[in-house]
C-alpha cells in the first residue's frame, strides 16, 4: 500500500542497530552506531524533516541463551534486566528514539511470522533435511554462537557458526575449520535435520540492481556486497533447532524458532507499529515503511552489512505489502580502546555510566564522534580526550565564548555592541560564518560526522585568532567603534558555533543560547532560520560562564591505571573460574577467553629441537624506541644473553628482575628496533596480547633444561 504524502517536509526513517540484551553497551555500539545516529536524527529534525528514530534490544539467539547459561539465570531474566540497563545507558548519552523498543513484544513475534508466510507462500522460502552440526556431548544442534571454529574467508579462528567478527561475512556453519562446540569444546559431528531455508537468489537480479543504482554508499559497503554477488546468493537456514526465539509460523515448526536475525531487523517495523498505537495513530507507521519517498537509514557496524544489504532487503521484497528499501546504509568500522579490541569480559572496556558519573556527557559525545571510525577501524583513548576536552573543547571553544562574553558584559554592558563599518577581515570572518552552516549541513547530510565537527572546530579556531589579531582590549582605548565592532562579529561566530555542535553537543548548546540570552531553545528555531539570522545590536545577552572544565594529567593516569587493572583483575577472575571448572569437571562457556583451535601435529624429533630453558632476569630496563618492548638481561647458566620482549606496559622492569623465565634459547637473533634480541621469554597470550609470563615452580638452577 502507498500513502501519498499529505506535507512537502522530507521524511526520513531513522534505524541504530539493535544491540543484544545480553550486557551493557560500551563505546563501540555507540560510536558505531547510537551516536551516528543521534547526530543525524538531531540534524534532520533541525532542518525540518519528519523524522522517526526507532530502535531496541535484541532479545532472541543464542547470544542470549548463552548469556543466561553463564550467569545461571534464564533467557527472559537476562533480556529483562539489560534491556533496561541499555535504554538507561542511551538516556544518559542523551541519545533519543521515538520508540526503543524489544524484538521478544508480541507484536514482533507476530510481524515476524507474517514475514515468514508471505515469503513462503510467495514461493521464496523451502522447506529442507540438511545436514547440520551435532554435539553429542551437548546433546543438541550446535546453532550460531554454540559452535566456533576458523573463519573460511579470512582465518579468523574464532568465527561463530553464522558470522565472522573479524570479518563481518555471513556463514555457514558447516564451512567452518575445525569447528567446535562452544558450550563443551566437543567437535561436532553432522546430522541430519528439518530446516526452513530462504532463497536469496531469487532476489539476487532485483538486489543488484536495486544497489547498482545507488550513489553516495559507502566504498566499504559497496565492496562487501558486490563480493557477496560476485559469489552467489544461495538459500540460506533461517530457522533453528531451538526454543528460545519466535516460534515458526508452519506444521512441523515444533521445538523451532526463527534465526535471530529474521526477527531483529522486523522489529524495527514492529517497532514503528509500537509508536504509530502509541500515537493514537495505528496506521501512521506505513507513511514511514510503505511511502517511496521516505528516506531510509540504518546505522549500524560493518559486522552487520549482510543482514542489512541483502538479506532485510529480500525479506521485503518479497512480501505481500509494499515497503522501502534503505536510501543508506552508512556502515562504520570497528572502535577499539587503548589500542586493543574492547572486550567487555576481558575487562577491556570503560562503564559507559561510570563514565558519565564524573565527566559530562558532551564532552564525551564530542570525543566519539571526533574518532567515530567511519572510514577506518579508530580508538577512545583518555590522552585523546583530555587532549580534545582541554584544547580543543575548554581552550578554544569554551574559551572564545567566556572571553567575548565577558567582554560584552564589561565594557558593552552585556549588550550586543552597535558596529561599526566592517573592514576586509570582518566581512571574511562574516562570510565565514556564514559558509559554515551550509558545509556542516551538508557533512552531517551525508553521513561524515568527523568533517562536520572539523568544519566547526575550524570556525572557532578562525574566531579565536581573528579575536586575537584585532586585540579588542588595545582597541577598546584607542579605537571604541573598531572594538565594538570585533566583539560584535565574534558574537555572530559564536552563535553560530551553538548551531553547528547543536546536534553533536545538544546539552551545552542550548547552555549557550541561555548566555546568549535567547529565550526559543535552538532546537524550536530550526537550523536554516537559524543559521540566516544574527543577534542586533543591543540585544541583552545572558550571563557567561565556563562551558567546560579542563581534565588535570594525574586524573587521566589514574584513569589509565584503573582500567589496565580492570583487565588484570578479570584475567585473574578468569583463570581462577577456569580452575574452578576444571575441579567441578565442567567447562566454561564464558566468552573471556576463546582459545584458538590446536595448531598442525608436530613430531616429538621437532618440538626437541627446541631448546627451552630456565633463565634469571639480570636487569630489564623499558626501551624508549618503541611502545612494546623490554630490554632484558637474562643469565641462561651457559652465558648470558639480551632479549627483547614485548611486555612494556603489563610488566614493570622492577617486577622481572631476580625472577625465573622460561627461554627459547636457540631461537635465531633477531633485530628490532635496532636491538638484537637473542631468545624468546615464553608467556601465555593472556587477553588481546597482554602477556603473562610463564613461572616455574621450584627453584631449579639457571640453565635447566624444559621440557
Ligand atoms: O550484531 C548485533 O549486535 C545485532 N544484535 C544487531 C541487530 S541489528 C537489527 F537487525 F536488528
Ligand atoms: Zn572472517
Amino acid at each position: 500500500m502507498i500513502h501519498a504524502m499529505s506535507t512537502a517536509r522530507p521524511r526520513v526513517l531513522v534505524t541504530a542497530a539493535l544491540p543484544y540484551a545480553n550486557g551493557p553497551i560500551h563505546f563501540g555500539h555507540i560510536a558505531g552506531n547510537n551516536l551516528p545516529a543521534d547526530v543525524f536524527t538531531r540534524f534532520q529534525r533541525l532542518k525540518g524533516a519528519d523524522v522517526l528514530s526507532i530502535c531496541g534490544t535484541d532479545e532472541h539467539g543464542v547470544a542470549i541463551t548463552i548469556a543466561a547459561k553463564r550467569e545461571g539465570t534464564t533467557p527472559q531474566a537476562i533480556v529483562d534486566r539489560y534491556h533496561g540497563v541499555i535504554a538507561r545507558i542511551l538516556e544518559r548519552m542523551d541519545i533519543r528514539y521515538d520508540n526503543f523498543s524489544r524484538t521478544s513484544r508480541p507484536i514482533n513475534h507476530e510481524m515476524a511470522q507474517r514475514f515468514f508466510t508471505d515469503l513462503l507462500d510467495g514461493g521464496f522460502i523451502e522447506e529442507k533435511v540438511e545436514k547440520q552440526l551435532y554435539s553429542v556431548a551437548d546433546g543438541m544442534f550446535l546453532a550460531d554462537r554454540y559452535v566456533l571454529g576458523t573463519c573460511p574467508k579470512c582465518g579468523h579462528e574464532n568465527a561463530r557458526g553464522d558470522e565472522c567478527p573479524k570479518c563481518g561475512a555471513w556463514l555457514d556453519p558447516l564451512t567452518l575449520i575445525e569447528p567446535r562446540s562452544a558450550l563443551s569444546g566437543d567437535r561436532p559431528e553432522v546430522r541430519e535435520t528439518k530446516n526452513w531455508y530462504l532463497r536469496l537468489q531469487d532476489f539476487q537480479p532485483k538486489l543488484e540492481a536495486w544497489i547498482g543504482a545507488k550513489t553516495g554508499w559507502k566504498e566499504n559497503v559497496l565492496r562487501f556486497v558486490q563480493a557477496m554477488f560476485k559469489e552467489g546468493l544461495r538459500e540460506r537456514a533461517i530457522t533453528r533447532d531451538l526454543e528460545w526465539g519466535v516460534q515458526v509460523p508452519v506444521d512441523g515448526g515444533d521445538g523451532k524458532v526463527l534465526y535471530v536475525w529474521f526477527d531483529a531487523p522486523i522489529g524495527y517495523i514492529s517497532a514503528s507499529i509500537e509508536w504509530a498505537e502509541a500515537q493514537g495513530a495505528p496506521e501512521r507507521w506505513r507513511d514511514y515503511w510503505q511511502s517511496d519517498d521516505t528516506r531510509l537509514v540504518h546505522f549500524l557496524g560493518k559486522d552487520n552489512i549482510p543482514f542489512h544489504c541483502i538479506v532485510f532487503p529480500a525479506m521485503l521484497m518479497g512480501q505481500k505489502e509494499h515497503y522501502v528499501l534503505p536510501d543508506n546504509v552508512p556502515a562504520n568500522e570497528f572502535y577499539n580502546l587503548e589500542g586493543r579490541k574492547l572486550n567487555t569480559s576481558a575487562g577491556w572496556y570503560i562503564d559507559v555510566e561510570g563514565f558519565l558519573d564524573k565527566y559530562p556527557v558532551d564532552t564525551l559525545r564530542y570525543t566519539l564522534v571526533a574518532t567515530l571510525p567511519e572510514l577506518r577501524d579508530t580508538e577512545f583513548s583518555w590522552r585523546d580526550y583530555q587532549m580534545r576536552v582541554n584544547a580543543e573543547l575548554a581552550d578554544t571553544f569554551g574559551n572564545l565564548v567566556t572571553r567575548v562574553l565577558k567582554f560584552a558584559v564589561s565594557y558593552f554592558d552585556g549588550k550586543v555592541p552597535e558596529p561599526g563599518a566592517f573592514d576586509a577581515s570582518d566581512e571574511a570572518l562574516l562570510a565565514d560564518v556564514r559558509a559554515c552552516a551550509d558545509e556542516v549541513a551538508a557533512c552531517y547530510d551525508g553521513y561524515t560526522f568527523r568533517a562536520g565537527l572539523e568544519r566547526a572546530m575550524a570556525l572557532a579556531h578562525t574566531t579565536n585568532r581573528y579575536f586575537n589579531e584585532k586585540a579588542p582590549w588595545k582597541s577598546r582605548k584607542t579605537d571604541l567603534v573598531q572594538c565594538a565592532t570585533t566583539i560584535h562579529v565574534c558574537i555572530q561566530a559564536i552563535r553560530q558555533l551553538a548551531l553547528l555542535f547543536h546536534p553533536i553537543m545538544p546539552q551545552t548548546t542550548e547552555r549557550l543560547v541561555g548566555m546568549l540570552g535567547i529565550d526559543s531553545p535552538l532546537g524550536d528555531v530550526g537550523w536554516d532560520a537559524w543559521a540566516e539570522a544574527s543577534l542586533p545590536a543591543g540585544h541583552v545577552l545572558g550571563e557567561p560562564a565556563g562551558l567546560f572544565t579542563k581534565i588535570d594529567d594525574d586524573v587521566i593516569a589514574a584513569e589509565i591505571a584503573a582500567l589496565e587493572a580492570q583487565a588484570a583483575a578479570k584475567t585473574k577472575g578468569a583463570t581462577m573460574d577456569a580452575e574452578k571448572n576444571v575441579t567441578a569437571n565442567e567447562t566454561t562457556t564464558d566468552t573471556t577467553y576463546e582459545a584458538p583451535a590446536i595448531r598442525e601435529t608436530v613430531s616429538f624429533d621437532d618440538f626437541m629441537k627446541l631448546d627451552l630453558r630456565v633463565g634469571r632476569v639480570l636487569a630489564a630496563e623499558e626501551l624508549k624506541k618503541s611502545k612494546k618492548l623490554l630490554k632484558l638481561e637474562i643469565d641462561l647458566g651457559v652465558e648470558k644473553r639480551q632479549i627483547l620482549a614485548g611486555m612494556k606496559g603489563h610488566y614493570t622492569p622492577e617486577q622481572l628482575v631476580g625472577t625465573n623465565v622460561v627461554v627459547l634459547a636457540n631461537l635465531a637473533p633477531r633485530k628490532m628496533v635496532g636491538e638484537e634480541s637473542q631468545g624468546m621469554v615464553l608467556a601465555a597470550d593472556a587477553i588481546d596480547g597482554a602477556p603473562l609470563i610463564l613461572r616455574i615452580d621450584g627453584e631449579p638452577p639457571t640453565g635447566t633444561t624444559v621440557h
